[in-house]
């Protein structure tokens, strides 16, 4: 560790210890990795750490259903963090748990010099009436309580907001309220609740200038500001200025009991950042500063330096906590707050809906990796998209493939399987003298204001804008800069035409030098992409000889001449349509089964068919069906009569029970789908000769409605629907 050298303390928020890594995670975990190799790469001391968020309600009830204690409930989610990150590359320094007992003391610790403030404490006792299951003796978190709409009164909808209507209230406003663990009828009871007084002047002032003052990206200070002024209760309405923010939970709960209060539990938001701690002191406690920057510091002297820059990267999700509670909880114990909270936004599968939090749905990391697709595809494909805005971005299939394999393949790894089995043919893989100005592309100062003092990037030059990039966390810039001058490169050598030049009549000198540049160009390449692509510059590395550990000097490009080259091995396979196809299908049924630490509720109210064959499914025959004619069913509330005309030149008679959900004007002159090959079938009010479709949920009574369905236009009576 040089004295330069900056001193880097880097987290990624902590994934709740309920379930396994999804893409959403990965992606957070490579924004973080590629600007932490950059930092190394650079030769400054990182401390990059992450850990399991274990505690709160929702893990220990998992547990409980899984039939495990809490501990070993996350003990084994915490077992199968390693595949996921190694297979990615994501170089943590060190992996630990917020319930390790690193986390319980410096909680408990914050927590006190909270409370025992000289100029009086921010901690305050207040009483709260709040539901009980006196079934399962607890009390209940919003999300446990269920009842009717008060506003809509559709059943079973949560605690806090509906799902059909949309309308948001206080789990004490909902119809016949139900404990969602035990069905009991919950009991409103009071409870002594502990509150960290953020409304206090000391905490407001405080809080609108570290959150004002700059550092934060614009978007993301811009949207706190509004925090200061005006805020959204839970039951809809809206006060003035922060809230008091209430820490404390009643037992039972799996967390960390609060001091001096027994049966109190802190909220699992109160210690899960503080677990970025208990991450970066475990491994000073194990030496790993020492060992790996002869950083001999104790835990508390390197937090309390000057120079230690802390920084979290997070999603746009958590913002609150992170930049409101958590730097207020650092500055009024006494310590150092973060100097940035790096926030990005959320990933889409194939423009899907968002996922899900808790459980990614689209893409599968594990399932990547299981199919032998290369984790610096993903790596990459990522770092074209990523910037320092906290946009969604979308990971599209064929995009993917598309960028893969013109960029890495097409523009990249073609330099070096062009030019170095040439160098070893006709120079036994000797480098020659290298001119930086033979290959050189032309920039507009516009497109890169800060560093170019000169409108022409040579490889060097590249090293300086792309490092400017890195740091700003500006990825999708450095790799188009990146790409523009490999296509550069390509441009060289198509017009120098090595391959001509190595012909018996050609020009030797002329090849060398051609070889020797381009090869230099290629070098200066991967190191730019190196903190994207570690794996494939290590290979690079290898084949260019100990002198070019690429990971070691990301600004030093040149090649020397008399270096030798080894002979040329694949870096990198293309990304083919059957991987795609396999990544992106469905799972078979028996893999389908929901992870065993949480409940999936069946599509639409209920449980998939069995599986069926496509025969199976052909020897229904949907046709397209004009409904000509409809009337009221007298004697029949529930049943409509439906005049079709299916193309066959005579019209069909059915009988639909959708009499609740539509008038016989509404339908008229419709189209809509039909079972036209169902056998007839004598009713009471006549025969009916075949079947209407239409949705409904598998629970008609919370979820009522009925929906025939209606052909996009243009589809006309008789044609199949297959
Ligand atoms: N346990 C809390 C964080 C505590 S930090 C002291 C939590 N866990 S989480 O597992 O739900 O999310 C972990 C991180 O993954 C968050 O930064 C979250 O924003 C991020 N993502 C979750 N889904 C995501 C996407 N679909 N896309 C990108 N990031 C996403 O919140
Ligand atoms: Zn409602």
């Amino acid at each position: 560790m040089t004295s330069s050298a900056r001193k880097l303390f880097v987290t990624t928020a902590l994934p709740y210890a309920n379930g396994n890594f999804h893409i959403g995670h990965i992606m957070e975990y490579i924004q973080a990795d590629i600007w932490v190799r950059y930092q190394r790469m650079q030769g400054h001391a990182v401390n990059f750490v992450g850990a399991d968020d274990t505690h709160g309600a929702p893990i220990m009830i998992a547990a409980e259903k899984a039939g495990k204690t809490p501990q070993q409930f996350v003990a084994d989610i915490a077992a199968g963090r390693k595949q996921y990150l190694d297979g990615f590359h994501i170089s943590f320094d060190n992996w630990h748990s917020t319930d390790a007992p690193e986390n319980h003391d410096l909680a408990r610790q914050i927590y006190r010099d909270l409370r025992d403030r000289a100029d009086g404490s921010l901690i305050e006792v207040r009483t709260i009436e709040q539901f009980f299951d006196p079934e399962k003796n607890m009390f209940l978190p919003d999300r446990y309580i269920k009842g009717e709409c008060p506003k809509c009164h559709a059943k079973d909808q949560y605690g806090d907001n509906c799902e059909v209507c949309g309308s948001v209230y206080a789990p004490t406003d909902l119809i016949n309220p139900f404990s969602a663990l035990s069905g009991a009828k919950p009991e409103l009871k009071n409870s002594e609740h502990f509150f960290f007084k953020l409304s206090d002047p000391r905490c407001v002032e405080f809080l609108e200038k570290w959150t004002q003052d700059g550092k934060l990206q614009p978007e993301v200070a811009n949207k706190i500001k509004e925090w200061f002024t005006v805020r959204t209760n839970p039951d809809g309405t809206q006060s003035e200025g922060l809230g008091d923010w209430d820490i404390s939970r009643d037992a039972p709960y799996f967390g960390i009991e609060i001091p001096d209060a027994p049966g109190k539990y802190f909220y699992v938001w109160l210690d899960a950042p503080v677990g970025y701690l208990a991450s970066l002191k475990n491994w000073f406690d194990k030496g790993g500063p020492k060992a790996k920057h002869g950083d001999t510091r104790s835990f508390d002297e390197y937090m309390a330096a000057a120079d230690t820059e802390q920084y979290h990267f997070i999603g746009k999700d958590i913002v609150t906590f992170h930049t409101l509670f958590w730097p207020a909880m650092l500055h009024f114990s006494g310590r150092k707050t973060p100097n940035n909270v790096f926030v990005h936004g959320f990933l889409t599968v194939n423009n899907g809906e968002k996922m899900s939090k808790s459980r990614g749905t689209g893409l599968d990391p594990l399932k990547y990796l299981s199919l032998g697709m290369n984790a610096e595809w993903l790596r990459y494909y990522l770092a074209t998209k990523l910037s320092a805005r906290n946009e969604d971005i979308d990971f599209n299939a064929e995009d993917f493939m598309a960028r893969v394999n013109s960029d890495l393949i097409g523009k990249y790894v073609n330099i070096a399987s062009r030019c170095v089995t040439l160098l070893q043919k006709n120079f036994n893989g000797e480098v020659g003298t290298v001119d930086l100005s033979a290959i050189e592309l032309q920039a507009s100062p516009t497109d890169h204001p800060v560093v170019l003092t000169d409108q022409r990037i040579s490889a060097q030059w590249l090293g300086k804008l792309v490092t400017h990039y890195y740091e700003q966390r500006e990825y999708g810039r450095a790799i188009r800069l990146i790409m523009a001058f490999a296509d550069e490169v390509n441009r060289y050598i198509a017009n120098e035409k090595p391959w001509d030049l190595a012909k018996p009549a050609g020009d030797r000198d002329r090849l060398h030098q051609v070889l020797s540049n381009s090869l230099n160009a290629f070098a200066a390449i991967t190191r730019c992409l190196a903190p994207v692509l570690p794996a494939t510059a290590q290979s690079v590395s290898k084949l260019f000889g100990e002198n070019n550990d690429i990971a070691q000097n990301v600004l030093h490009v040149c090649l020397q001449p008399g270096e030798r080259i080894g002979a040329y091995q694949h870096l990198m396979q293309r990304v083919t349509p059957e991987q795609l196809e396999a990544l992106f299908e469905a799972p078979a049924q028996a893999e389908q089964a929901p992870a065993a630490t949480e409940t999936i509720a069946a599509p639409g109210g209920e449980e998939l068919a069995p599986t069926i064959t496509i025969d199976d499914f052909t020897k229904i025959d949907l046709r397209i069906a004009l409904i000509v004619n409809c009337e009221a069913v007298e004697g029949s509330t529930k049943l409509l009569r439906l005049t079709l005309d299916v193309g066959e030149g005579r019209t069909r008679n059915v009988f639909s029970g959708i009499a609740s959900a539509y008038k016989p004007e509404d339908l008229i002159g419709k189209h809509t789908v039909m079972v036209a090959n169902l056998a007839p079938r004598k009713m009471k009010f006549g025969v009916s000769e075949g079947m209407v479709l239409a949705a409904s949920h598998g629970d008609e009574k919370a979820n009522p409605g009925i929906y025939v369905l209606n052909p996009w236009p243009g589809a006309t009576p008789g044609m199949r629907v297959r």
